[in-house]
């Protein structure tokens, strides 16, 4: 049959989302080149926040509504459980996060409805890929066990599971060898890959440098990332790995939630203020172009104006070159959601203003360093904005966009690398010319 895939959320879930394409089509199923040309679509769900559940609930609704077989996956299967069929009766497959391998079976099959929320299992198809190019994500770390207390992930994704490192670089070196330049290995909180379960067949060194190393080592791959990451992570042969392994970018997505150390406290962080910014200030005493980029909630349940002062502050001395601002919202089941929600909508919109504004500034104050500079990128395409520009990345995730030569011929391919001397900064994006 004819499929589309809508997906919302993370990267994980772009990433699943791959894994059942490349399934459906081992099936003799057929990707359909938009949801209308579909006799199937599925939506990959998301519910780390109340809107982003909702989203994918209305979608499904649309398509149910279009006469397509509709098919939800994801978090927010695994959350609403059965009461899905009572938001959309006419569903006709829901499965969780960790049973998206039934998929193609069910389609298949053609008897709905079908509900399968999947146990604490490996998926099946972990490994599956179809051709994206150059640069593509890799799930290292399933799960997580950190609980911190507004997150929903722990109770939709199940506990942590490392996948074992030789199948991790096999997969890698398969991926190389068809053109891929990037990986990025994916895990809630990816530095607790080997914790839970041994990753590799002997206990020796740290599993997660262990396997970057492994890494580094596949011909014609060009750069390692991975996301995301917590402070306890950041280790001394962490840095050490950063420092041999230029494959490995330098860049870490660190999010911090909040500079209070109360509020750290209560969400159940497991790190201080000072302790997180020790972190940072590691990876930038090693590099001081080092990107950290981050994520924070604002209006956490009893966030007072002096909390809130202090996630400004700590913003302004991690120096983060990227922030993503959410505002708190409860989610069932988790500890705060039996905490009154009492940060009122337009004082958590403020805070987010406020934060964006600030790191509008900040972001301009990091990337004016760079001027002068000559940044390695990896050319992506077209830029968005301007389409006489090219765009790329720096190890430091760093947007970077050119001038499109005249001659066509010396266009780069995507995934090429490119040395550009930066001219210009801005907030979130460098201007470069070739060098
Ligand atoms: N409300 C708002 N933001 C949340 N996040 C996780 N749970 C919630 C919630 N209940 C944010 C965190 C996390 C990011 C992916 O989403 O900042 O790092
Ligand atoms: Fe896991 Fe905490 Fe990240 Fe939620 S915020 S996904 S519980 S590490």
């Amino acid at each position: 049959m004819k499929f589309y895939i809508h997906t919302y959320g993370c990267q994980m879930n772009v990433r699943d989302s791959e894994a059942v394409e490349s399934l459906m089509i081992a099936a003799g199923h057929e990707k359909a080149a938009s949801e209308d040309d579909a006799e199937v679509v599925i939506i990959n769900s998301c519910t780390v926040r109340q809107k982003a559940e909702e989203k994918a609930v209305g979608k499904s609704g649309n398509m149910i509504a279009a006469g397509k077989i509709t098919g939800m996956m994801g978090c927010a299967v695994k959350r609403m459980g059965e009461d899905i069929f009572k938001r959309l009766p006419k569903l006709h497959f829901a499965v969780g996060p960790r049973a998206f391998g039934l998929i193609p079976r069910i389609v298949s099959e053609g008897r709905y409805p079908v509900l399968e929320l999947g146990e604490d299992v490996v998926p099946v198809g972990m490994d599956a890929h179809v051709d994206t190019g150059w640069q593509s994500f890799v799930t290292v770390l399933l799960g997580c066990d950190n609980r911190c207390s507004y997150c929903i992930v722990p109770d939709v994704r199940g506990h942590e599971y490392s996948r074992p490192a030789k199948e991790v670089v096999a997969e890698v070196a398969a991926l190389a060898k068809r053109g891929v330049k990037e990986v990025c290995l994916l895990g809630q909180s990816v530095l607790r890959y080997g914790i839970r379960n041994t990753a590799w067949d002997d206990d020796e060194g740290e599993a997660f440098p262990r396997l970057l190393r492994a890494l580094n080592e596949i011909d014609g791959l060009e750069r390692i990332r991975f996301t995301s990451a917590h402070p306890k992570g950041c280790t001394d042969e962490l840095i050490r790995v950063y420092r041999e392994c230029p494959k490995v970018c330098r860049h870490l997505h660190l999010p911090v939630q909040s500079g209070s150390d109360r509020v750290l406290a209560e969400m159940g962080r497991r790190y201080t203020r000072a302790e997180y910014l020790a972190a940072v200030a590691k990876l930038r005493e090693f590099d001081p172009e080092f990107a950290v980029t981050t994520d924070v909630i604002v209006g956490y349940p009893g966030e007072t104006a002096e909390d809130f002062e202090a996630t400004r502050s700590l913003m302004e001395e991690a120096g983060f070159d990227n922030a993503f601002v959410f505002k708190y919202s409860p989610r069932p089941g988790t500890r705060s959601a039996a905490l009154e929600d009492d940060v009122p909508k337009e004082e958590k919109e403020r805070r987010d203003q406020v934060l964006l504004a600030d790191q509008e500034l900040r972001g301009q104050k990091r990337n004016d360093r760079l001027v002068g500079t000559v940044r390695e990128v990896l050319f992506e395409g077209p830029s968005k904005r301007k389409a006489d520009r090219f765009s790329g990345r720096d190890g430091g995730n760093r947007i970077v966009v050119w001038d499109k030569p005249a001659d066509c011929s010396v266009s780069p391919a995507p995934g090429d690398k490119v040395r550009l001397e930066i001219l210009e900064a801005h907030p979130q994006i460098l201007i470069g010319r070739p060098v």
